[in-house]
């Protein structure tokens, strides 16, 4: 399963591809807001800035809602690297703006998923990625243990903010065990 990280926070994504298991970013016009980027060129150039850190898929969301203004969103972004995929929110017009994009080999990932229908559609379409939000179907997927869940379903990527990803580290019998070998570490100095 891969892992990508869901913010559009640099130190945060810095943190999560220096554990060195992180396959690509995802973010959405709420987390670029609020890290205050503000305007067309801002958009770009941070977008840059994370390919640029990240050697995986980074997910890049379209802001207009229309056919039109979204395909001329999405080759923008497309065009800021080879690594961004576009994120298309799952409506009719979403839809009919995957199959283009499609066509002209723009990757695209299709979020706002929440059902099985929407999923099939997208897939059709011919999204790469299809985004269920798990998190706002149950509790979330901010907690570790949806992640698990994710993994033990067969979800192909699961993407999450930094926290549950480090939570999936802690196990109360590791830090037990370290303990014990750190003090008989001791012993042997
Ligand atoms: C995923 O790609 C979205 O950016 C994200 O999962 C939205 O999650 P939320 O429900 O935590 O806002």
């Amino acid at each position: 399963m891969k892992f990508f990280i869901d913010t559009a926070n640099l130190s945060q994504i810095r943190e999560a591809r220096d554990l060195g298991i992180l396959d690509g970013v995802t973010t959405n016009p709420s987390l670029m807001a609020r890290e205050n980027i503000r305007g067309h060129d801002a958009i770009l150039t941070h977008y840059r800035q994370i390919c640029e850190m990240v050697d995986g898929d980074v997910s890049a969301e379209v802001l207009a809602t229309d056919l039109d203004g979204m395909l001329t969103e999405a080759a923008e972004l497309a065009s800021v690297h080879k690594n961004i995929v576009v994120k298309i929110p799952c409506t009719a017009e979403g839809i009919k703006a995957i199959r283009s994009l499609s066509a002209k080999n723009i990757a695209t990932n299709c979020t706002l998923v929440f059902n099985t229908g929407q999923a099939v559609l997208a897939a059709k379409a011919g999204a790469r990625y299809v985004s269920p939000f798990v998190g706002r179907l149950d509790a979330s997927i901010r907690h570790t243990r949806h992640i698990i869940d994710c993994m033990e379903a067969g979800a192909h990527v699961v993407t999450c903010p930094l926290k549950p990803i480090l939570g999936l580290l802690d196990h109360p019998l590791t830090e037990k065990g370290l303990a014990k070998f750190v003090e008989d570490a001791r012993k042997m100095i």
